[in-house]
This record gives structure tokens, sequence and C-alpha cells, in this order.
């Protein structure tokens, strides 16, 4: 398989994934890549690599720049095994490479592969030289793990960002002036929103890190290589960062009989006679990685859920369980839901709402079915706490 060079004797190396559809629970549509580099100079470097079962693509397109036996270095920049599943494949083939890490990182591929590779352990501020380019590493914990970190090229201006700025996004083009930029933004902001969410206060460190740094492409390991958007890129990312919120209110809900549906829709007229952007979700049809791109940049999250049992329907619990571990900050929440004889749903969902930490403005039951006075009632209480 083919390589493509990005810059002078630096090449694409990577895998493409054109059947992913879930990475670890976010609904993959588009697939995913896993790109990995290869530079030639004076030390042979490799930055990154495959998941596992994308082995056989990846030295393909490997060997058609080099001999793998001829590598140096081998950068990880991340140790989840998107990226380090073909580590062991190289090292067997170059066994003699070193491989070039933070601490965490070391720690992590030994306790991945239980191997006694060489490592050069680096940190912020370090450089490796590799004959006539450098690469400068920077630390950015817990972006996604707490191995990650980005190498910067000061000779070619590139930066090699791991999952920062990344898209699932399968492609046979590589760069953003070859592919749809609304399409690549709106798989970065999924990115974002179902991996890098919880981490926006080290997200907003890391772009403060890096924005010393002059800047000419952005090379992640999933998804499109920026060459022309950078500044699109880094704003969203500022904005995402630094939480900054629209006047917007996502509605999830899922109804047994269709009054908590109609419930939803009181909660939707509310919001709409303020003015709000509104995104309104039936969790039986829509994927919870779907719906937390729009939680991104909303301020309001309103669910809905009548009594099932002694608790709410299943797809609201494994709904409200995502959003919690992805942890959004500074939100406010509406509940709201039908119930029979037990009026289990509001206190189940208070309980989601409050280990989230999600301000509830105001909490709605009735009971059976709701009548057209019940609706405008309940719209109006709404319309008086937002
Ligand atoms: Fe793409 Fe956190 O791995």
């Amino acid at each position: 398989m083919k390589s493509i060079e990005i810059a002078k004797d630096i090449f694409w190396v990577g895998g493409i994934d054109w059947s992913l559809r879930n990475f670890h629970g976010y609904k993959t549509q588009r697939g995913s890549t896993y790109n990995a580099y290869i530079i030639i100079d004076e030390k042979i470097t490799l930055i990154d690599t495959v998941k596992d079962y994308m082995s056989d693509e990846f030295l393909s397109r490997l060997s058609s720049v080099i001999d793998p036996s001829k590598i140096d270095y081998v950068v990880v920049n991340h140790v989840e095994m998107d990226h380090s599943g073909a580590v062991p494949h190289i090292m067997e083939l170059a066994p003699n490479a070193t491989i070039v890490t933070c601490a965490s990182g070391e720690k992590g591929l030994r306790e991945h592969y239980k191997k006694d590779w060489n490592f050069n352990v680096v940190k912020t501020g370090d450089s490796l030289s590799l004959g006539k380019r450098t690469l400068n590493f920077v630390t950015t914990p817990m972006v996604h793990w707490p191995d990650n970190m980005v190498s910067y090229m000061p000779e070619e201006k590139i930066l090699f960002s791991n999952d920062a700025f990344g898209q699932h996004l399968a492609s046979s083009e590589r760069f953003d002036d070859e592919f749809p930029l609304d399409i690549i933004l709106e798989e970065a902001k999924k990115y974002y929103a179902n991996i890098v969410f919880p981490y926006g206060t080290q997200a907003s460190k890391a772009l403060d890190d890096t924005q010393s740094l002059e800047i000419k492409m952005i090379a992640p390991s999933h998804g499109i290589i920026w060459r022309k958007n950078l500044a699109a890129i880094h704003d969203c990312y500022d904005k995402w960062a630094h939480n900054r919120l629209e006047k917007k209110v996502v509605i999830a809900y899922d109804s047994m009989w269709g009054s908590t549906e109609k419930m939803a829709k009181a909660v939707y007229k509310a919001f709409e006679q303020k003015g709000y952007k509104l995104r309104i979700f039936d969790l039986k049809l829509t994927d919870i990685s779907d719906i937390m791109t729009e939680i991104l940049d909303a301020e309001y999250l309103c669910v809905g859920s009548p009594t099932l049992n002694s608790g709410i329907m299943p797809n609201v619990a494994a709904f409200l369980t995502y959003v919690q571990g992805l942890a959004p900050k500074n939100r406010k929440g509406i509940i709201f839901g039908s119930y029979g004889w037990a009026q289990r749903n509001v206190k189940v969902l208070e309980e989601y709402f409050e280990k989230t930490k999600i301000q509830i403005v105001h909490s709605h039951v009735v009971n059976y079915i709701p009548t057209e006075e019940n609706l405008l009632e309940m719209q109006k209480k709404i319309e008086d706490v937002i």
C-alpha cells in the first residue's frame, strides 16, 4: 500500500479503518484512521503506530518508504492501543530501536506489553536531534490519557498532535484542503465532545503550552491533517477547551406511552419562546455520542423519562451515565417525566444530575397523561425560570 509524503522526507504511513463503527462506546459512522508518520533523516524516526489489527496495512505503507529494520527511534506520543498496538511488531523488526516517550508513556508501555525495550524518557522542553531536523516534546497529560504528549518539528513547523485536533473520519484524502471542511469540523467537534471533553482544563493548558510555536501543519493521529484551516480548528479548540457556551438547549427523552414525549415538546416550546437554539432527541432513535456533540456548546440539558419499574427508562440511564463520565461543566438543567403510581423517575434523574453537577432549575412530573392545561402550565413555569 502507498505512503503519502506530507513534507519533504516525512511520510504518512497509517491505516484507514473504513469499517470502524464503535470506538469504546462512541459511534463512528464515518470510520477512522490511525495516523503514523515516518521521518527519513540521519536517524530514521517513526511517530506512533496503529491498532494491532491494522498492522499489515501499516507495515506495507511503511515498507514502501524504508526497510522497518532501519528505524532508530519510535516516538510514542500516547500509549492507548489505537496508536501503540503495532509497537511490538516494529520492535521485533527493529530490536535496537529506542522508544522515545514520557515517563507515563514508558510506564504504560511496560504495563501493556511486558517488554524491556530501550527507552529514552523525555519531558516538556526536551529535544531530540534527528540529523537535519529536530523533535521538541511537550507533555499534554490527560489529553486523553496521563501519557499523552505532542512532538513539534521546528524546521518544518509541524505539530504531531496525537489525539488532539483529530477526527474519527476514514478517507483516502489526507489534507483539509482536499475534503469538505464542514465534515472535518463536525467530526472534530464530535471527537472533542466524546473523547477530550472531561479534560478541558488540561486541553486549555496544552493550547497555552503550544501557543508560542509557529505551526504550519498539525498532523494528528486520527483523520485529516490540518495545513490550510489551522485558525479554524484552533478557534474551535479554544472555544471548547474554555467551555464557551451558546444560548442553546439540548432536550433528550424516552417515552413509554407518549406522555413524557408531550412534556418534552412543552420544554421545547418554552425555550423556543425565549429564543434559544433547539436540539431535541428521542433516545430510542439517536446515538448518545451524537447527542454529546450538541451538549458540547449548550447552556441547558433537559432530560425526561417516565418511571419504569422502580427507576427510569434504560436508554435514559445509559445516556446519563455517559454524560456523567464526560462531565460537562457549568450546565443548567431541567428534568421531567410522567409516572403512574410511583414518582421514582424524578428522584433517579435528580441523582444523576447532582452527580454530574448540573444545576437543576426545574423538575416537573405529571400523573399518567398530561392535559393541554398541564402542558401549558409546565411551559409557563419553565419560561419563568430560564
Ligand atoms: Fe486515539 Fe486516546 O487514543
